[in-house]
């Protein structure tokens, strides 16, 4: 398979003095185009920072990134963004906000007349696909958090960027909420075979959507360990109830635990208790 992103030697620091922080240390990891890559990790080991990094939003210290062989320097129309808060932007309704990209992407590259009648099928066919077609004329205001996050994901889309990072982009929606986008982005994945980067601390929601999930480990965020997902990608939920699913899960969740390090230290916690009761 075609090597989409190759991570090699990456290192990152925040900061200096005592304040520099270790966010990525030596990160070397190959995604393969077509793959749907799933980050884990304990709370600050370094995920966002690294999504931020391939989306060449944030510069890194030493090392290579590239993608389709090119060195990433800065944000490009063949990464897409979406993140956890809708990013929407508020003056724009529902249709303008998808179409917005393109528009740019249009005066960049002079397209045709021709070309901009497809772009404008394609974003129609994105509103239909998202079920957003009784809201295209309304301000994202409007919006349950669900639709805000469809409009974000198809304005990402619009540009048929070759790859679609995503960092926690469904931390806030209710769970009901969350397993029709988990079965929403799988069917748009099988359709566009876009290359994705899903960060998550959700790890029955990486282990639904990946073909391999990464988990990291803070102080210094690296990587820990690499899960080959042993499920086909013709996945439905009932996949979430089998013995091996959970099992993984499990073994995940585990990993996580350890190199957390926070403790749960039950005799500190009794003392603090009893401390309570006396006052
Ligand atoms: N702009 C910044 N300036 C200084 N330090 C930063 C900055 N952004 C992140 N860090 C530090 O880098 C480390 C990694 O942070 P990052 O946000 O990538 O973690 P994360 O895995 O996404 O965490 P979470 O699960 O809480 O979102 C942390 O120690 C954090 O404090
Ligand atoms: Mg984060």
């Amino acid at each position: 398979m075609d090597t989409k992103i190759c991570i090699r030697e990456l290192n990152k620091f925040y900061g200096a003095g005592e304040r520099k922080v270790h966010a990525l240390s030596n990160i070397s990891l190959n995604i393969a185009a077509g793959e749907f890559i799933t980050l884990v990790g304990a709370s600050g080991c370094g995920k966002s920072t690294l999504l931020r990094t391939l989306g060449g939003l944030e510069e890194y210290s030493d090392g290579d990134i590239l993608c389709n062989g090119k060195m990433v320097n800065g944000p490009g129309a063949d990464r897409a963004m979406v993140f956890q808060s809708y990013s929407l932007y508020p003056w724009l309704t529902v249709s303008e906000n998808i179409r917005f990209s393109r528009r740019l992407k249009n005066k960049r590259e002079n397209l045709t007349s021709n070309d901009v009648e497809i772009a404008s099928g394609r974003a129609d066919a994105l509103i239909e696909l998202m079920g957003l077609n009784h809201v295209v004329n309304a301000y994202p205001s409007e919006l349950s958090g669900g639709m805000q996050q469809r409009t974000a994901i198809a304005r990402a889309l619009m540009v048929k960027p070759d790859v679609l990072l995503m960092d926690e982009p469904f931390g806030a929606l209710d769970a009901q909420t969350r397993e029709v986008m988990h079965d929403l982005i799988r069917y748009l994945y099988q359709l566009e075979k876009t290359t994705v980067v899903f960060v998550t601390h959700d790890v029955e929601e990486a282990l639904y959507l990946g073909h391999r999930v990464i988990v990291m480990a803070p102080r210094p965020g690296r990587i820990d360990s690499i899960i080959d997902v042993p499920f086909g990608m013709d996945r439905d939920q009932d996949l979430k109830l089998t013995p091996e699913f959970n099992q993984i899960k499990r073994e995940i969740l585990q990993r996580i635990r350890e190199t957390s390090g926070i403790k749960t230290n039950l005799e500190q916690l009794e003392k603090l208790t009893r401390q309570s009761d006396s006052i």
